[in-house]
């Protein structure tokens, strides 16, 4: 488990990277942040994620998300990976990947972030990272992690769709429900009093009834 919660500081590390040494803190700047970790260079589902991370990274970027992305090898090994990445994404020779890779190639990171999946070992029985995305705010703080095992590959699609719900959120006293999408109806949330969500969502509030008969389900438009 990692050392840390949702709210907590994320830990600035410095690390070497494809792009140089870099101070995590530094590196994001201002920006939000998504680090997320592979459990091995020139592997089958890491080289899908990478590469379909590569094509929608300008979707990161319009959200003014920085991307940077983890593997248990060297800076040598990533660079000759990301070649491999952009051409499996049919890239003209030579177009650099479009976020830098740390290089743990001595799993330090990734035993202090709580990566290693002890499911998944290399040929000499140490164990892989798992597949661990961290979202990160302006203020450092950690605002989502999620944690699949090496054998799953995600969905990048779904973690812009988690973004857009995270930065409306820290703007507006509202969630957002189930498969909810920007343009969908949010929810007001239950901290909120009928007035108070009557003051702060001039679009209106509809309330579902329900069988309890309690009014929690409270809907508005951001
Ligand atoms: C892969 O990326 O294909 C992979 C890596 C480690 C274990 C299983 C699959």
């Amino acid at each position: 488990m990692p050392g840390f919660l949702l709210g907590d500081v994320f830990p600035n590390f410095e690390a070497e990277t494809t792009i140089g040494k870099i101070k995590l803190h530094d590196f994001l700047g201002n920006s939000w942040g998504v680090l997320f970790s592979h459990p091995k260079d020139f592997t089958p589902v890491c080289t899908t994620e990478l590469a379909c991370a590569a094509k929608i990274s300008d979707e990161f970027k319009k959200r003014g998300v920085k991307m940077i992305a983890l593997s248990i090898d060297s800076v040598e090994d990533h660079r000759s990976w990301s070649e491999d990445v952009m051409a499996f994404n049919s890239e003209t020779t030579g177009s650099p990947l479009p976020f830098p890779i740390i290089a743990d190639d001595k799993r330090e990171l990734s035993l202090q972030l709580g990566m290693l999946d002890p499911d998944e070992k290399d040929k000499d029985g140490v164990p892989l990272t798992a597949r661990c995305v961290f979202v990160i705010g302006p203020d450092k703080r950690l605002k989502l992690s999620i944690l699949y095992p090496a054998t799953t590959g995600r969905n990048f699609n779904e973690l812009l769709r988690v973004i857009d719900s995270l930065q409306l959120t820290a703007q507006k006293k509202v969630a957002t429900p189930v498969d909810w999408k920007p343009g969908d109806k949010v929810m007001v949330i239950p901290s909120l009093s009928d007035a108070e969500a009557a003051a702060l969502f001039p679009s209106g509030v509809t309330t579902k009834e329900v069988p309890s008969g309690k009014k929690y389900l409270r809907y508005t438009q951001p």
